[in-house]
């Protein structure tokens, strides 16, 4: 990003002074503590958490230090008690975290909200240990402020290529379609996602953050559990991805972070999606599992000449 980029995007940026619009749809930079006692109540449908997790990190400059379990829980039982209000009663919430961030995580979102599933998600990435095994998976915990929420489950089951093609006896396909691109089966979506890897240098969304998630993976959350006009907010929104992701899927959205240079990066992100809509790994409105590139381009090139 060179300076003039900054420049420009900079007066993208909402501002509470002199007063925040309404709706609020962009970014905002700041500690989200702070904003939030400006955002309206009662009017976020998806609120996407994914905060410093309990270890040490250096995000642009600005340290969080891991600290005791105990502490972390305190943390972040102060942070949902501030956004609680924001939530509609219908809304749902993901917390993402590590494996002791998640000691936190469960006893905050048991408190306060419905807690539905936990997600684990293999990164396979990780920084290999000496004496421990490597940390290569994480927890997205999936909360609901009530009983009653939005959950799409045909937006969000996995397409895999059908290995062992069982046909009835009549010589028809048995939970499975062929096309010009292969046999496939659409699967229900479970709390295991292999099928996702965090971005690295060769994808579009690539960014300099250090902890970005993929657009994959928020598409897989903003489609199961919003609809097209819904808000999602996400106070912790590093390189912007979920608003990048809201944006493309047409949901309204706000991101704050206490670093400017990570909105910027997210204003930039928000332009770009001016143009380019597509996300990796979701093709003709369909989830891939991984290694399948080939067949979904060939899918992709069907789509296009039907
Ligand atoms: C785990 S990262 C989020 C990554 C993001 N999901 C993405 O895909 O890029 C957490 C972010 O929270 C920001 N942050 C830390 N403390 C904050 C605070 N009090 N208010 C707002 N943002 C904060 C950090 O600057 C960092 O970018």
């Amino acid at each position: 990003m060179t300076d003039a980029d900054r420049q420009r995007l900079r007066s993208r940026l909402l501002t509470l002074e002199p007063t925040l619009p309404n709706p609020a749809i962009g970014t905002i930079q700041g500690n989200c503590l702070d904003i939030i006692q400006h955002l309206p109540l009662g009017s976020v449908d998806l609120l996407i958490l994914d905060p410093p997790y309990n270890l040490t990190k250096d995000f642009n400059g600005l340290k969080f230090a891991r600290r005791a379990v105990e502490d972390y829980t305190a943390w972040l039982d102060q942070l949902i008690v501030a956004l609680k209000p924001l939530l509609k009663s219908t809304a749902s919430i993901y917390i993402c975290g590590d494996w002791l961030s998640s000691a936190s995580i469960f006893t905050v979102a048991t408190r306060h909200f419905v807690v539905q599933n936990r997600i684990t998600w293999e990164r396979e990435k990780g920084r290999g240990a000496k004496a421990n095994w490597k940390n290569s998976s994480e927890d997205i915990w999936f909360c609901t402020a009530s009983n009653h929420y939005t959950f799409n489950l045909e937006a969000v089951k996995l397409r895999r290529q059908v290995k062992a093609p069982y046909r009835t006896q009549d010589g028809n396909p048995k939970d499975w379609e062929t096309t010009k691109g292969g046999n496939f089966r659409d699967t229900h979506p479970s709390n295991f996602w292999t099928d996702i890897t965090i971005p690295f240098w060769s994808m579009p969304e690539n960014t300099e953050h250090p902890t970005q998630k993929s657009e994959k993976l928020l598409a897989k959350l903003i489609l199961a559990s919003s609809n097209p006009g819904d808000f999602v907010f996400d106070p912790f929104v590093g390189s912007g991805t979920s608003s990048v992701v809201a944006k493309k899927l047409s949901r309204q959205y706000l991101g704050i972070d206490l670093n400017e240079e990570y909105c910027l990066l997210t204003e930039r992100r928000l332009e770009l999606a001016d143009s380019e809509r597509a996300i990796q790994g979701f093709t003709n409105n369909v989830f891939w599992e991984r290694n399948t590139l080939a067949v979904q381009k060939r899918n992709r090139e069907n789509a296009d000449v039907q």
